[in-house]
């Protein structure tokens, strides 16, 4: 998805404004900057990709009258408040109302960089996973091979024109990959919908039934054989006739297809009458048979009077750009079955599944979403949740905590210690102790001091 991290930046001081833009840009942001919050009302719109930076104290609409504004627009549309000196109060009812961050001023520039970054970060997502479930609304209903990735698009093209092409096909991809999907769409899509859909799983079959059930027999064509049986290729003449698992045909077997398929006709077990049959085969192979070593018991000959036309299909590590389609699509089903609210991706879901080399391919995808919706989602040994918020460290939020108070507090009291420590209820050994862990800088609160890179 194209994304570019644009910053709305809203202050009614020409200065500040500038000069926070000239900040911002050099971080790598684009910057639109409005004087008032009246005419960025008017610019944004929810397909805003970016982040909304305000100033709180504006004349007219001020900063939480603008983010009331901004959140009833758009809820997802992350808001960040700048504060001057008397209005923390408001901030924090904004922030209390959905606001994504406030920074009081003065602030050094690298803390609203920051914090910008992670807005931006928690936009892109919600904007993809809007953007995914937008295709997937729009998505023809009809088309169930879900994917954006040119190879997929190329996929779906090449199906539709070998539907109507009326030529036996084989389709090779590995397993789970979708080789059953492609096969009902040549049918779906081709003159003989109206006609049967046989699917034959070549491997599952003992040697001993597949040729009765191939081609059928007559009564008492073998013992065991009470009544007469139409065969599958009968059945699907007029439609198609979809062999999965090609490769595990037995050899005896493979001689009589090919014989079937050059011929067009078929001889039951038992008679010696010649049926022709309108067909149209579809064979699926999880091996290459193309190569000899990989084809091994598969016969040449009926290789290359399948091989008419091969529709490859790609492991799913080859195309990791649907995966995010493509489980949105999974999850959104499985909450439909389970009956359960539909979940959004986070990003270190995310960031899991496209790690993820995913062997069983689309299959293991889809399993995978299920789990996960039912709170069950495990990869790599950790439980993952779609929506369940990431984790967090207790003493390492609590660490970040007590230093954003006290960076709040020192640039309230200007860097004042006596002021600071009153503000804060602590000791002043305590206040220094901290200072030293956090890193923290007094000087760097004292007006008129204000260090390089600060606004
Ligand atoms: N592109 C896709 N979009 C949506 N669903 C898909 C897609 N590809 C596969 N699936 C789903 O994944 C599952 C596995 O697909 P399918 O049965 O077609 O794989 P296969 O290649 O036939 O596997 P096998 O070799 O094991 O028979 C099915 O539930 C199918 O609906
Ligand atoms: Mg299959």
């Amino acid at each position: 998805m194209d994304f570019q991290p644009h910053i709305a930046f809203v202050d009614d001081d020409d200065d500040l404004r500038n000069a926070n833009r000239q900040t911002l840009e050099l971080a790598g942001f684009s910057v639109v900057p409005f004087a008032d919050a009246m005419s960025a009302l008017r610019f944004l719109t929810p397909d805003f990709t970016g982040v909304v930076v305000s100033d709180v104290r504006m004349p007219h609409i001020d900063g939480l009258e603008f983010f009331r504004r901004l959140r009833e627009m758009d809820a997802d549309l992350p808001v960040i408040l700048i504060t001057g000196h008397g209005d923390i109060e408001m901030a924090v009812q904004a922030m209390q109302e959905g606001a994504y961050d406030f920074i009081a001023k003065p602030y050094p520039a690298e803390r609203l960089v920051q914090s910008i970054r992670r807005a931006a970060d928690k936009r892109h997502l919600v904007m993809e996973n809007r953007q995914l479930r937008q295709i997937m609304e729009s998505a023809d209903e009809t088309v169930p091979l879900i994917g954006q990735t040119p190879v997929m698009q190329n996929l779906r093209k090449t199906l539709r024109h070998v539907a109507n092409a009326d030529v036996d096909v084989l389709i090779a991809g590995e397993t789970g990959s979708g080789k059953d999907v492609a096969a009902g769409l040549l049918h779906e899509w081709s003159r003989r919908k109206q006609g049967n859909f046989v699917a034959l799983n070549c491997g599952a079959l003992p040697e001993s039934v597949i040729e009765s059930e191939l081609f059928g027999h007559e009564a008492g064509a073998f013992t065991g054989a009470q009544k007469k049986r139409i065969g599958r290729i009968e059945y699907a003449s007029g439609g198609t006739l979809f062999l999965d698992e090609i490769e595990s045909m037995p050899l005896a077997t493979q001689v009589k297809l090919l014989r079937v398929l050059e011929m067009r006709e078929i001889t039951p077990l038992g008679t010696n009458e010649h049926r022709p049959v309108d067909l149209r085969v579809v064979a699926a192979a999880k091996v290459d048979l193309g190569s000899p070593e990989q084809r091994a018991n598969f016969r040449e000959d009926l290789f290359y009077r399948l091989n008419v036309v091969t529709v490859s299909i790609p492991p799913l590590r080859e195309r990791k750009e649907d995966i995010p389609l493509l489980f949105t699509h999974f999850l959104h089903r499985a909450a439909i079955r389970f009956k359960t609210e539909p979940q959004e991706m986070t990003s270190a879901l995310r960031a899991r599944l496209m790690e993820h080399d995913w062997p069983g391919n689309v299959r293991e995808l889809a399993h995978f979403a299920e789990r996960v919706a039912l709170g069950l989602g495990e990869m790599g040994g950790e439980r993952v949740a779609a929506h369940a918020p990431t984790p967090v460290h207790l003493p390492d939020a609590m660490e970040q905590y007590e230093a954003k108070l006290i960076r709040d507090a020192l640039s309230a009291n200007e860097g004042d210690v006596r002021t600071t420590i009153e503000a804060l209820g602590i000791p002043r050994k305590t206040f220094y102790d901290k200072l030293q862990r956090h890193g923290i800088d007094r000087a760097d609160y004292i007006k008129g001091k204000s260090p390089p890179g600060q606004i």
